[in-house]
C-alpha cells in the first residue's frame, strides 16, 4: 500500500502501545515514514521523550507522548480517553516476559503478564475499534510470538499470553473486515531488540531478524489476511511446528530453545 492510501485508511494518527524501543520504536518509525502522526506510550519518559523527538524531526510528523504503565489499564483508557485526536491504528508492542520454571515465578510476575499481554491489548482494542467501527476504517496490530504457537517450557505463561493474542486477531480479522478495520497478528521468531539481548545471552537464534524488518512487514501486511510471519526461516519453522510436528513432539523442540533462557 502506498504511504497516500495507508495514511487515509489509518491516519490522521496511530497509537503504539510501547513505542519508545526497540520494535516499538521500528514500528513507531515505519508508520511515520508513511505520514501518518503518532500517540507513544511506554513507561520511562527519558526514552519516550527522545524517540518522540527523533521522529518528529525526521518525519514531520506530531508525536504525543504518553508516559504510562499498561498493567494499569485504569490509567491508560484515562490518559487515552482524554485525547481528542482520532486514533486510526493500533499497534500493540509491549509486552511481559517472565522468564523461568513455573513454580519459579511469583505471582505478581503472572498476573503482570497477564495484564500486560492480555488485558491491556483486549481492552485497548475495544476502546479504539468503537470509533474506528463507526468511521469505517482503521486497523489493529497485535504483536504476538512464535513461542505461542504451542506450549513452550520455561516461557509458558508468557507463549500462553501471546497465542491469546493471535485467537483474538483472528476472530477480530473476520468480525471487523466488513466493517473497514483490518486487524492482523504478528507472530515473530526472534528479533535483534533490546529486550531479546538482554535475555538471550547466547548468539542469536537462527532466522533473527532486526527489527525494522519485523515492523515492515507487519505494515506491509495489514489488510491482506489474519496473521504474518516475518521471514523465511520462521514460516519454515512455524509450518513444521504446527502441521508437520505431533504438538508433544513440538513442546520438546521448543523446550530444547527455551532451556536456555534464564
Ligand atoms: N524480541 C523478540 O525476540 C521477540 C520475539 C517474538 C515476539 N516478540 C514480541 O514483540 C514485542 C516487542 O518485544 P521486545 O521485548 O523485543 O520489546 P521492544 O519493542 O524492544 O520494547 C518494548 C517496548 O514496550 C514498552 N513497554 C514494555 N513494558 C511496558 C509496559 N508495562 N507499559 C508500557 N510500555 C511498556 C517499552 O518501553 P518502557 O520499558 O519504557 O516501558 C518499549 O518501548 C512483544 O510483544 C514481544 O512479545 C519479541
Amino acid at each position: 500500500m502506498k504511504a497516500a492510501q495507508f495514511k487515509e485508511k489509518y491516519g490522521p494518527y496511530a497509537l503504539v502501545a510501547g513505542g519508545s524501543i526497540g520494535l516499538g520504536a521500528a514500528f513507531a518509525e515505519g508508520i511515520a515514514r508513511r505520514g501518518v502522526n503518532l500517540v507513544l506510550l511506554a513507561r520511562n519518559e527519558e526514552r519516550l521523550k527522545a524517540t518522540a523527538a527523533r521522529l518528529r524531526e525526521a518525519y514531520g510528523v506530531e508525536v504525543v507522548a504518553i508516559v504510562a504503565d499498561m498493567a494499569d489499564f485504569d490509567v491508560v483508557k484515562k490518559r487515552v480517553s482524554a485525547l481528542t485526536i482520532e486514533i486510526g491504528l493500533l499497534v500493540y508492542d509491549a509486552a511481559f516476559a517472565p522468564i523461568g520454571l513455573f513454580e519459579d515465578t511469583s505471582e505478581d510476575d503472572l498476573a503482570r503478564a497477564a495484564a500486560v499481554n492480555v488485558k491491556a491489548p483486549l481492552l485497548l482494542t475495544k476502546l479504539l475499534t468503537a470509533p474506528m467501527i463507526e468511521r469505517g476504517r482503521g486497523g489493529v496490530v497485535l504483536m504476538s510470538s512464535l513461542a505461542g504457537a504451542q506450549g513452550s517450557p520455561n516461557l509458558a505463561a508468557y507463549a500462553a499470553t501471546k497465542a491469546f493474542n493471535v485467537i483474538l486477531a483472528e476472530g477480530l480479522w473476520k468480525e471487523l473486515r466488513p466493517r473497514g478495520v483490518n486487524v492482523l497478528v504478528c507472530q515473530a521468531g526472534a528479533i535483534l531488540t533490546p529486550g531479546y539481548q538482554a535475555a538471550e545471552k547466547a548468539k542469536p537464534a537462527p532466522g533473527t531478524l532486526p527489527a525494522s524488518v519485523v515492523a515492515e512487514t507487519a505494515l506491509n501486511a495489514l489488510g491482506r489476511g489474519p496473521i504474518v510471519v516475518p521471514g523465511a526461516t520462521n514460516k519454515i519453522g512455524r509450518f513444521v511446528m504446527t502441521r508437520l510436528l505431533s504438538r508433544k513432539a513440538a513442546i520438546g523442540v521448543m523446550a530444547q530453545n527455551t532451556g536456555g533462557l534464564s
